[in-house]
């Protein structure tokens, strides 16, 4: 039987942790080999607030990429993160930037490193105002953590409840364009396709491949723990079908986040997942089990791209659908990782 291969143009990944330092430089690769640009976001320690931030950031990328001439087509594009007090000015100056996509928000201490994020949203209108004014677009983490009573929201429930706030922004802000990143539930997916073409969302390829059960197969699962975590079985074919069904709303962000290995086996683990190694063979197996993988392209290649106003990449790469065995661990500066799939199988890879 002669091997399936699928030859798309150059993808990007519009949500990307890279961290910084030692473990940037371990991790780099992974992401810069196959993809042309990913969206590089905001929550270091302390976080990437203002432009300057960031384009010192992105050029702490850039001199790691230098040593790796096979990463020559790589560009990085960057996030602010905001805060209670980002400014108008700040927000001039980033949309000034070509290299500066988006401002990231991330209501306080919904994920990891988000301590310093918005405590009131509400008051974020001036800021939202002047990205619409400016064309910066606003990339969100879609979770509500406290309702108006002051009370807990359960964790499965965080995304579907963000959904009033991200109505209220879009209809007081019409005009900013907005990417709910790694969406995770059919309720969002609904509200996205339903709010026009100025709201898009990334998916990642961990929630396309998996739902809750992932995270108690046998025992208790820390590198299948992410934020949002992971949903039910019908929230992930909801997923699957907007990924696979060509509207351009919905494009590719791994939201691949690298965390040492004791700081997900612990008592109190970290989340996120990292994918970067495996990223576009694992969406590739995801769009297969729909035997949708003419539509791929689309989604990797295109779409993202159109929504932040870019050309679409020139330059291809081929997948061929030939198994592999995923490494244990990768060096993660001074320590490890544990890379989604350890010591088990992929089943596409890409051709060198
Ligand atoms: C991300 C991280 O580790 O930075 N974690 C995650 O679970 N996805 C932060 C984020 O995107 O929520
Ligand atoms: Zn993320």
């Amino acid at each position: 039987m002669t091997q399936r291969t699928i030859t798309l143009r150059r993808p990007d990944d519009w949500h990307l942790h890279l961290r910084d330092g030692e473990e940037m430089r371990s991790v780099l690769r992974h992401t810069a080999q196959v993809f042309g640009r990913a969206l590089i976001m905001p929550n270091l320690k302390p976080p990437v607030r203002q432009t300057c931030d960031a384009l010192n950031y992105r050029r702490r990328i850039c001199q790691a990429l230098d040593s790796s001439p096979e990463c020559g087509h790589f560009n990085p594009l960057m996030t602010i993160y905001l805060t209670d007090d980002t400014s108008i000015t700040d927000i001039v100056i980033a949309a000034a930037s070509e290299r500066i996509l988006a401002a990231k928000l991330y209501p306080a201490n919904a994920t990891t490193n988000s301590a310093a994020g918005v405590t009131d949203i509400g008051k974020l209108d001036p800021v939202f105002e002047a990205m619409t004014k400016n064309g910066l677009a606003l990339s969100i983490h879609g979770e509500t953590l406290i309702n108006a009573r002051g009370k807990e929201i359960d964790i499965f429930d965080r995304e579907s409840r963000f959904i009033e706030t991200l109505d209220l922004i879009i209809r007081k802000h019409p005009g900013l364009r907005i990417a709910v990143e790694h969406v995770t539930t059919r309720k969002m997916v609904e509200f996205v396709q339903a709010a026009g073409p100025n709201v898009a969302a990334t998916i990642t390829a961990h929630h396309l491949l998996y739902n809750r059960n992932a995270l108690f197969t046998g025992g208790i699962r820390p590198h299948h723990y992410c934020l949002p975590v992971l949903k039910r079985e019908e929230d992930r074919q909801a997923l699957l079908a907007a990924a696979t069904s060509g509207n351009p709303q919905f494009f590719l962000g791994t939201d691949s986040a690298p965390h040492a290995r004791g700081t997900k086996e612990t008592a109190c683990g970290c989340a996120g997942c990292y994918t970067a190694h495996a990223a576009l063979p694992l969406y590739a197996e995801a769009f297969d089990t729909v035997g949708a993988l003419n539509r791929l392209e689309d989604f990797a290649s295109h779409f993202g791209a159109d929504f932040y106003q870019l050309p679409r990449n020139t330059g291809t790469v081929t997948l061929i659908q030939k198994s592999w065995t995923v490494p244990l661990t990768y060096p993660f500066g001074n320590n490890v990782l544990v890379p989604l799939r350890a010591g088990e199988e992929v089943l596409w890879q890409v051709a060198d």
